[in-house]
């Protein structure tokens, strides 16, 4: 059996000698590959940061881009066969299996043809994601429970369960440009469909009174959640779905995007100003599919509120996370310390090596050709780095549009009133070039070891809710469907 714990197929007992063990790897694998796995693709050739390779991984990082099937063997299983000889490499491949949760490739499902949520525009992959997580989550939880879909996006898990499963279940959107999509998702949804028609004709028509059983099951909200957030308040504050797409449907959308932001667009009303309101004895589960920085950590700690029986979360986002809810769990913290530094890098509220966070939310499942076009344009980044610190001792970090060429380098590199000639641009292409493979290896100790840090933020959230008398238990939910297909499941004992 693999020696991490994920609950994989069974429940596994986890004692304080499997945790002790897993620290000390994870310790140990983070000092001794911590230059490798905090290293950035335009630092590679502009500070030398390529030497971290060794040149006898050279041929086992060619070997592993000839073919997909040697790419899918060292990235997503992490292993090695007899082609590979390096030492160093075969070394780093199985202390890193050794630290990486498993996933397994899951079959894709037969969407039944009633389920019009799933059918009508919506991505395949969405569509397979919402039915995936709503099969794990059903089997384990009661019928008589109220689920409340945290960070619902376009609300495709909370039309399916209220429509189509014919379950009852609060959507709660913090982003109001992410609102206004969601109701025009179900209103369009409502407008499309024969099923759905009398909802369509119930929101658009004033006299047309009758309630539509679907419509019953969902009610909306445009809020903020946290952890002081109270299901009961939030059912009784939602609105119900006529008078929710109604008042969206009003506003106008925010079409500017905010980079590096959880919630996009105005911010939905905290839910401590919502009114209070008397206990129900109602009961609830927490979703949140696909949450979003320290969203999933909100949803967990939920758990600790009376009415909530059980919390599934798949989470995603990690560069989202602020210290608040990463790392929670003491010995994790001890590992981070470790792997704070104050270098060049950049930087997020953790203090962590922002790429860290990045490399643990990269989409492990990429066939080949998208890695091979990877390297391609971290190679030419890599180029430009070197040539704009030509003339500077330490490169400001800027975004520039992707490229390629001398003219590109010229460009950007005059952009920042530098200069550079075409000779010094083809020195520094044919430097660059012997060095390649680099960055061939950067990107797969980056894919590699963006599972071993996704598993380790995982983990930490699992000792953490077992710290807490929780039963809880990470699975494999969504396979080869989604990049984040980890599902963080916990109830109370
Ligand atoms: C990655 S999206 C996932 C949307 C949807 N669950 C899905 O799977 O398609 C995360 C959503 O959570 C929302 N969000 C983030 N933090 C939130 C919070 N504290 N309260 C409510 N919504 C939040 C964001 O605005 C965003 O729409």
């Amino acid at each position: 059996m693999h020696t991490l714990f994920p609950g994989n197929d069974t429940q596994i007992e986890i004692n304080d000698a499997m945790i002790a063990e897993y620290y000390q790897k994870i310790d140990l694998y983070t000092k001794k590959y911590k230059e490798q796995i905090t290293a950035f693709c335009t630092d590679l050739y502009a500070y030398d940061h390529y030497k971290h390779y060794p040149s006898e991984i050279q041929a086992d990082v060619m070997t592993t881009f000839k073919t997909e099937k040697n790419y899918n063997m060292v990235v997503s299983q992490s292993k090695c066969d007899s082609q590979f000889n390096s030492e160093y490499f075969k070394q780093f491949i199985e202390d890193s299996h050794q630290l990486i949760i498993p996933r397994k490739l899951m079959k894709k499902q037969n969407i039944n043809s009633e389920y019009k949520s799933l059918i009508d525009s919506i991505d395949e992959d969405k569509a397979q994601q919402t039915l995936l997580f709503q099969q794990y989550f059903t089997q384990r939880t009661a019928n008589d429970t109220i689920y409340l879909d945290l960070g619902a996006g376009k609300g495709y898990l909370s039309s399916f369960l209220a429509f189509d499963c014919n379950q009852k279940i609060v959507s709660i959107e913090a982003s109001e440009k992410h609102a206004i999509s969601l109701a025009k998702r179900i209103y369009s949804l409502t407008q499309r469909n024969q099923l759905y028609s009398p909802i369509f004709k119930y929101i658009k028509d004033d006299n047309f009174i009758l309630e539509p059983a679907q419509h019953a099951n969902l009610k909306l909200a445009t809020a903020f959640v946290d952890t002081a957030t109270d299901p009961d308040v939030l059912l009784h504050n939602a609105f119900t779905l006529k008078d929710f797409v109604r008042a969206q449907l009003s506003k106008s959308m925010e079409q500017e995007h905010r980079k590096h932001s959880q919630i996009q667009g105005k911010m939905g009303i905290s839910t401590s100003q919502l009114h209070q309101f008397q206990k129900t004895s109602n009961k609830y589960t927490v979703l949140g599919l696909h949450a979003c920085g320290d969203l999933s950590v909100t949803c967990l700690r939920l758990l600790s509120l009376p009415n909530v029986r059980s919390v599934f979360t798949v989470p995603c986002c990690y560069p989202h996370l602020t210290d608040n809810s990463f790392p929670l769990f003491q010995f994790t913290a001890k590992i981070i310390s470790n792997l704070k530094t104050d270098n060049n890098l950049s930087t997020v509220k953790l203090g962590l090596p922002k790429q860290l966070l990045n490399y643990a939310c990269t989409g492990f499942d990429e066939p080949v050709e998208n890695a091979r076009e990877t390297v391609f344009k971290f190679h030419q980044r890599g180029i430009l780095e070197k040539c704009r610190l030509k003339n500077k001792q330490v490169a400001e970090k800027r975004a520039f549009k992707p490229g390629s060429g001398t003219e590109w380098v010229q460009k950007c590199v005059q952009e920042e009133g530098e200069n550079i000639s075409n000779q010094e641009i083809k020195e520094i292409e044919e430097k660059c070039e012997e060095i390649k493979w680099a960055m061939n290896a950067h990107l797969i100790f980056r894919q590699i070891s963006g599972q071993v840090l996704e598993s380790m933020i995982l983990v930490d959230r699992l000792l953490w809710m077992r710290a807490q008398k929780y039963q809880a238990q990470i699975d494999w939910c969504m396979g080869g469907q989604s990049g984040r297909g980890f599902v963080l499941w916990a109830q109370k004992e």
